[in-house]
């Protein structure tokens, strides 16, 4: 269960949200509300899954934005339980980043999955010419397209015209569902079922939250609230480092949905307590523009317990026999004290389970909800990127892509 906090106890007004939640589910890009959505074949997705994990010692991944960061996001949160490493290509053009996959493989088996709704980005669509060409020099044409899974369109764009010509096998982003919101679909389940985690619990935890939307909609009257008062600046906290790519998700998720018509509330993100010697500063005593949003899970079950020490060098006694995850426990409460004391209006997303599927699955489905709730609530649609074209177009002219050229 998740259930959301403000800086005091004071009564918000959720009925804006529940109108604004009711225009998003008449929006035509609302499919990501039903999970998991009808063209999903869940049985489908696990015996691929089996398959990969049977053949393969790599699977890379290749896309960019929110064909990509969901499920690296709850993979590096949870881990890889299966033998079959995962490996991300084609979020960035970076020759080394590409250069080391590839290395990395070595003679080892490996399988692509190449993820992208528009089936035309510039950076998948590299990062997949090439390593293609590796697996058919390896395996030849034929076992190559054996090894190539397509997480595309159903009808349209590169993608789909290519894997229909080739066999490859392919699973659908829906219609209705837009990248950033659909880590969800095949999108997120493909890699997450081959990095051997469990995808019906990730999906039982985002429909609970569905089901129960309240902590949500506080959320995103709050955050607005924020915003109307000239804070605009959103920093989300966590104390656990596995947590990094799932921040990176947020900001995507939220940059993408709210940036629009020169407004919208920054995406911010720490590590603490690393951060607390780097940002904390910034934070505690800098511009009064920032709020802060904290993620707090129930205690890991596996923990350290900090030795007595006979000498006491280190004047550390105090806290001999507690755990580490006490220790962190009480940073993150005294953080989330020194800065309420600073100025900065603080939430805490607080998370009554330990980090695992269904726990992720809940907060992804928080993040979702409250994201296209504020964004309706800002006036900006929730569902589109227009501004990410403006660097497309001077790339493609600068590399003279056919229609570009002045
Ligand atoms: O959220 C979005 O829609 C974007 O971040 C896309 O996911 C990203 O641009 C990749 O697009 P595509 O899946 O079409 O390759």
């Amino acid at each position: 269960m998740i259930t959301f906090s403000a800086t005091e106890n004071i009564y918000i007004d959720t009925n804006p949200a529940k109108r604004a939640y009711q225009k998003i589910q008449e929006n035509p890009m609302s499919g990501w509300l039903t999970i998991p959505t009808p063209e999903t074949n869940l049985e489908d997705i696990k015996l691929t899954a089996q398959k990969i994990n049977a053949d393969s010692d790599f699977l890379i991944c290749i896309g960019i934005g929110g064909s990509y960061l969901g499920h690296r996001a709850i993979i590096e949160a949870l881990g890889n339980n299966s033998k079959t490493k995962i490996l991300y290509a084609g979020n960035s053009l970076s020759t080394k980043s590409l250069h080391k996959i590839i290395n990395e493989i070595g003679d080892a088996n490996f399988s692509l999955n190449v993820i992208s709704k528009s089936g035309t980005t510039t950076e998948p669509a590299i990062a997949f010419r090439i390593l293609k060409q590796k697996l058919i020099e390896k395996y030849g044409e034929e076992e190559a397209a054996n090894r190539i899974y397509a997480t595309t369109d159903s009808k349209n764009g590169a993608l789909k015209s290519e894997a229909t010509k080739n066999d490859y096998k392919a699973f659908i982003i829906p219609d209705n569902i837009g990248g950033r919101y659909s880590v969800l679909t095949p999108v997120g389940l493909l890699p997450l079922a081959v990095a051997g985690l469990n995808i019906d619990d990730f999906i039982h935890g985002a429909n609970e939250l569905f089901k129960n939307p309240e902590p949500a909609y506080q959320y995103a009257i709050l955050r607005t609230l924020c915003a109307e008062r000239g804070y605009d600046t959103e920093v989300l906290a966590t104390f656990d480092p596995e947590m990094h790519y799932f921040a990176e998700w947020w900001k995507q998720l939220f940059g993408e949905s709210e940036g629009k018509n020169h407004q919208g509330i920054f995406p911010a993100s720490v590590i603490y307590t690393t951060d607390l010697h780097s940002l904390g500063q910034y934070i505690q005593e800098g511009r009064r523009n920032i709020f802060e949003t904290f993620i707090g899970f129930k205690d890991a079950k596996e923990d350290l317990t900090i030795p007595e020490s006979v000498e006491d060098l280190d004047s550390l006694n105090y806290l001999a026999g507690k755990s580490l995850t006490y220790v962190n426990k009480k940073a993150y409460e005294a953080t989330v004290d020194a800065h309420r004391a600073g100025g900065i209006p603080v939430f805490e997303i607080k998370i009554d389970g330990q980090i695992d599927e269904t726990s992720l699955g809940g907060l992804i489905a928080f993040f979702e909800l409250s994201c296209a709730i504020s964004a309706t609530l800002q006036n900006v649609d929730p569902f589109n990127q227009p501004g990410v074209e403006a660097y497309k177009t001077n790339m493609f002219r600068l590399l003279g892509k056919p229609g570009y050229t002045n």
